[in-house]
């Protein structure tokens, strides 16, 4: 219901939008990059041409600081950081997380940010940590849920206000957060406390997170994840629904020396070449950018320049449909986001539902991709399918054969379809030659389901020489089993 957001293209659970604040409008997904109102390695309006479209920064240091302070007060947020664009501003919540108190309410937070004229505003939410007692996050999510109560009562017109999510690693209390705030009409809602998930690599927890979130809002609401700003983890958490990002990992990667690239980060002093075209990286080696005196500005636009670099192409992948394809590839540049891409697909029939019908072709990808939300698709909707008489199954598509009625292909991952679907999305999938064994197992459950559910046909299934998965042997009880050696016959 939020009217501020507008979806114009989606791919799996992933959109592209327009997000409208006092300050115009947003493409989305994007990046708010974080700025320190105390130091500033890259001025905000030079953000522009990285590619940044609204930066986030944080009100509570503004506040607690009286020559900031008297300034945003006077001449306002944006004359303060000298950006005449979108700023969305936190309210010390972060500071909450880490020293255990801050020194403002949620009310003095919540007038001072639409009195500086902040284009979103945060309420003081609890970031409750992962794996806190249920009782604790019980408590400290009511608090949360007053609070913003509180703040939407507050907030009547101008600033966008953000509903944070909390629930720390309970999915029943993420969801029932998010329903809760839903019913409160807020104009963003971050997803809350994951940055101990991230430092700590749980992507699968974090997917968990994510999900259980995004099944209590509604779906066209646009979905902040709250300090994440390392592009390796873009495409995915994209896919799963997150509209905006914000990064101080830029600057503070740079600090500590450290090179961001779309697969990971790499230490500067142990590179030997620069993978990278931008302005920092063409016109350098790995040694005089490690030797620079303004070591940490350069990797700091570096690193700036990579994750919006990777942010562009996510929304491409989105235009083109093979948003799952680009996560797939993200997702095996490191163990633990293989795990969180596979907990994603625990959640394809939610996917599913988010799912365009049609798209780009089907990339299969690896094992991971038998479980993608358009595999299951055709598992859910194999009753659909009514086959009456003799049915020949084969792997390759033949001229058809005056001996039976019904001519079926038989394709990993998907199962056996009939041969007029061949050329339609999602069947025309490019797959591998030679299926691996999650691709067969789950074709030959959905073939064996398909017989199954239409008892009186006759199935003849052609077995591709050197095809093996221990569900042949079921397949052999109940169909007409061909074995094929001879070549021809194959293509
Ligand atoms: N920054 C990172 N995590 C959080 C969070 O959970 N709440 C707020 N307000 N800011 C954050
Ligand atoms: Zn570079």
């Amino acid at each position: 219901m939020s009217s501020n957001f507008e979806i114009i293209e989606k791919d799996a659970a992933g959109r592209i939008g327009r997000l409208t604040t006092p300050h115009g409008v947003v493409e989305t997904p994007t990046i708010m990059p974080v700025i320190n109102p105390n130091i500033q390695i890259i001025k905000p309006n030079e953000m522009r041409d990285y590619g940044a479209e609204i930066l986030i920064t944080n009100s509570y240091i503004i506040y607690r600081k009286d020559e900031l302070r008297e300034k945003a007060l006077k001449d306002g947020i944006h004359s303060l950081l000298d950006f005449d664009g979108p700023i969305m501003t936190d309210s010390g919540s972060f500071q909450l997380s880490v020293y255990g108190e801050v020194e403002v309410t949620n009310e003095q937070i919540i007038d001072f940010q639409q009195k500086i004229g902040t284009d979103i505003g945060v309420p003081l939410d609890i970031p409750t940590p992962p794996d806190v007692p249920r009782s604790r996050a019980e408590s400290e999510l009511e608090t949360t849920i007053e609070r913003l109560a509180q703040a939407r009562e507050l907030v009547k017109d101008g600033m966008l206000l953000a509903g944070p999510v909390q629930g720390s690693t309970y999915p029943d209390l993420r969801e029932r957060c998010a329903r809760k705030l839903t019913g409160l009409n807020f104009d963003i809602y971050p997803l809350g406390a994951v940055v101990p998930m991230m430092e700590s690599y749980r992507y699968a927890d974090l997917v968990d997170v994510i999900v259980s979130s995004k099944k209590g809002l509604d779906p066209t609401a646009p979905v902040h994840l709250f300090g994440a700003g390392h592009p390796m983890m873009f495409a995915l958490a994209v896919a799963l629904g997150c509209d905006l990002f914000d990064s101080a990992a830029y600057a503070l990667y740079a600090k500590d020396g450290r090179y961001m690239t779309s697969h990971g980060t790499h230490h500067i002093e142990d590179m030997h070449y620069l993978p990278c075209s931008c302005p920092v990286c063409v016109n350098r080696t790995a040694g005089e950018l490690n030797n620079a005196e303004n070591r940490g500005e350069l990797l700091a636009r570096h690193n700036l320049y990579v994750t919006f670099e990777e942010m562009r192409l996510v929304k491409q992948s989105i235009k083109e449909g093979n948003l799952l394809e680009l996560v797939e590839h993200r997702c095996r540049a490191h163990p633990r986001l293989l795990d969180g891409l596979r907990q994603a697909y625990k959640y394809s029939d939610w996917l599913e539902q988010c799912d365009p019908a049609s798209k780009s072709t089907f990339f299969y990808c690896g094992p991971e991709s038998a479980d993608r939300p358009e595999v299951l698709r055709f598992s859910n909707r194999l009753d659909r399918l009514t086959i009456t008489g003799t049915a020949l199954i084969r792997t390759n598509p033949v001229k058809r054969d005056r001996e039976y009625e019904n001519l079926l292909i038989f394709k990993p991952p998907f199962g056996s379809f009939p041969d007029e679907l061949s050329e339609v999305y999602p069947f025309n999938a490019e797959v591998v030659a030679v299926p691996d064994y999650e691709s067969l197992g789950r074709a030959l459950e959905n073939t064996i389901r398909l017989i199954e559910l239409n008892p009186d046909a006759k199935f003849t299934f052609i077995r591709k020489d050197g095809l093996e998965h221990p569900l042949f042997g079921k397949l052999a009880g109940i169909v007409n089993m061909v074995e094929k050696v001879n070549d021809s016959e194959q293509k």
